[in-house]
């Protein structure tokens, strides 16, 4: 596997991988990689010729008072495991080159960005936009891999994608669940033992709701009570959205009929989980 450490050098790979004739896969992380990670990076050399995994800690992403000084970061572990899966580069920028003395360019997606984790991650969104822009410009991908755990973040790129006219096929693949159902990210680490117990209960909420709209109930109101209380009976969680909304817009229901996204944002302990799932009532 090939480590790329400059824009310069990644750049010159993509170049001669476009010349060879072969097509392009990039999955963009912040690392600390677990089987979310690697789901992503196995469906990208399944369906692409070269596959490249990015490992940047976008500091444009994180507020003030986030976990960027704390975001686990475990690069030898990452290098061995995309090494182990037969990945054909890495690229790992730093941030003096991705965000030089004097940057002052970003990139705005405008209406999504204001609902569901943009109401209390104010920076997030753009610093996403920003950095995925770049990493599109620079290794030039055929297809870009990201997980649906982020679906409005999957839907920001997208809508990036298609307002700007770039040339990246956007594909997201599902979300990958400890056995227990706990979503994986790599935030999971920050849960103690007792925190882990409490942080089931979103995948538990989202089951529950998911079971009364097959069992015929279509009132958000009664849904997002059913899973606060779940997800409050210990006391440790503390909700910051628990969202009913249209999959695309992400604008809040009242009724289901039709398509709908249940999303949910609960901060465990000092992590800050997210889930969701999409429904449908016919
Ligand atoms: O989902 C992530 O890990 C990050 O938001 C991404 C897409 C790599 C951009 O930094």
């Amino acid at each position: 596997m090939k480590v790329l450490k400059t824009i310069d050098e990644m750049k010159a790979w993509s170049r001669k991988v476009r010349q060879d004739g072969k097509t392009l896969g990039l999955v963009p992380t912040m690392g600390y990689l677990h089987e979310g990670h690697l789901s992503l990076a196995r469906q990208s050399m399944s369906t692409c010729d070269r596959t490249v995994v990015s490992i940047f800690v976008n500091p444009k992403q994180f507020g003030p008072n986030e976990d960027l000084d704390t975001y686990p970061r475990e690069l030898e572990a990452d290098r061995r495991q995309l090494e182990r899966l037969g990945v054909d580069a890495l690229f790992l920028p730093t941030a003096d080159d991705m965000y030089p003395k004097g940057f002052q360019t970003y990139v705005h997606v405008e209406e999504i960005t204001d609902q569901l984790c943009g109401k209390s991650r104010r920076e997030f969104f753009r610093g996403v936009t920003t950095i995925v822009l770049k990493l599109f410009h620079i290794v030039q991908p055929h297809s870009a891999f990201f997980g649906e755990k982020d679906r409005q973040q999957l839907e920001v790129i997208r809508k990036m994608v298609d307002d700007l006219n770039l040339d990246v096929e956007i594909v997201g693949l599902p979300i990958i669940r400890e056995p227990d159902g706990l979503a994986m990210s790599s935030r999971n680490q920050y849960l103690g033992k007792a925190e882990r117990k409490t942080a089931q209960s979103l995948h538990e909420a989202l089951q529950q709701a998911q079971q009364l709209v097959a069992q015929g109930e279509s009132s958000v109101a009664t849904l997002r009570s059913r899973m606060r209380t779940i997800i409050e009976r210990e006391g440790r969680a503390q909700v910051d959205y628990i969202s009913v909304c249209d999959p695309q817009h992400f604008e809040e229901l009242e009724e289901i009929q039709g398509k709908a996204m249940i999303a949910l944002a609960v901060h465990v302990g000092k992590a800050r989980l997210i889930d969701n799932c999409l429904i449908e009532r016919i």
